[in-house]
């Protein structure tokens, strides 16, 4: 996430155009080089029913240990043939440069992250990138990992949608007091009594990411 942070100070103070692409189930693009056998999910009937068959896969699937893999390889692939170099210090992070004009691309499991003061770059890119996936241009990048991204000309924003948490949990019209939270704190499930109203309490984590920004860490009430 560092790598995204400082990505995006660059981006302000350089004034680079930053899009998002977001690759439909980007871990059942990847092709197959092992041979990998599963057994027929119980829930569904194979087509023709012999005991203890297993199946072998032609294409990469959701939860395949090597699907990230594949994928990942397949998109690096892409991007070299292109002359695109991956980063040394940050293997998701692809750079090219041309004279004056640099170009990146930010690789977060199915989000992509393409920057550079090279708009022709970019869009040459997203053809790229449709051309072998099923994509979804997002346009400048708004939303990231749960991030609510606002670019002005004073500046990126970042903002974890905390208002819209708070609204879920009808918590809107409470009083905003400084709560510093003790990062050192230890906790343990037998610490103390069990929380007596753990909805609530549920309902809050469900709805804040564990955020990749450690400065933007959420200390939750426990007092309702
Ligand atoms: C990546 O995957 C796509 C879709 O399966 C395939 O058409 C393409 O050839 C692959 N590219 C590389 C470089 O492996
Ligand atoms: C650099 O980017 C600008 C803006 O897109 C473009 O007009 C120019 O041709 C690019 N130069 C090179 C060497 O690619
Ligand atoms: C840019 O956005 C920030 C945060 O929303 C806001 O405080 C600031 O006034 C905006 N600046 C301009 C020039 O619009």
């Amino acid at each position: 996430m560092t790598t995204l942070t400082l990505f995006l100070a660059i981006a302000v103070v350089r004034s680079w155009n930053v899009h998002q692409l977001d690759v439909k189930s980007a871990f059942l693009h990847g092709d197959i080089t092992k041979e990998v056998y599963m057994k027929f999910p119980k829930r569904y009937a194979p087509p023709l029913h012999i005991p203890n068959t297993v199946y072998g896969l032609k294409k990469s699937l959701y939860g395949l240990k090597q699907a990230s893999r594949q994928w990942f390889s397949n998109h690096t692939d892409s991007l070299t043939t292109q002359g695109y170099v991956s980063s040394q210090v940050d293997h998701s992070l692809f750079y090219k440069t041309v004279d004056t004009n640099y170009t990146c691309v930010l690789m977060y499991v199915d989000d992509l992250v393409l920057g550079g003061n090279d708009l022709t770059k970019i869009n040459h890119l997203k053809q790229l990138f449709y051309s072998s996936f099923s994509i979804k241009d997002m346009g400048p990048l708004k939303f990231f990992f749960g991030i609510e991204i606002a670019t002005n000309s004073s500046g990126i924003h970042l903002s974890q949608y905390t208002l819209e948490i708070l609204e879920k949990v009808e918590f809107l019209l409470s009083k905003p007091v400084t709560t510093p939270m003790d990062y050192k704190i230890h906790l343990t499930s037998q610490h103390s009594d069990p929380y007596p109203a753990p909805n609530f309490y549920k309902r809050l984590l469900e709805n804040s990411y564990t955020s990749p920004l450690p400065d933007q860490t959420l200390a939750l009430p426990l007092n309702k």
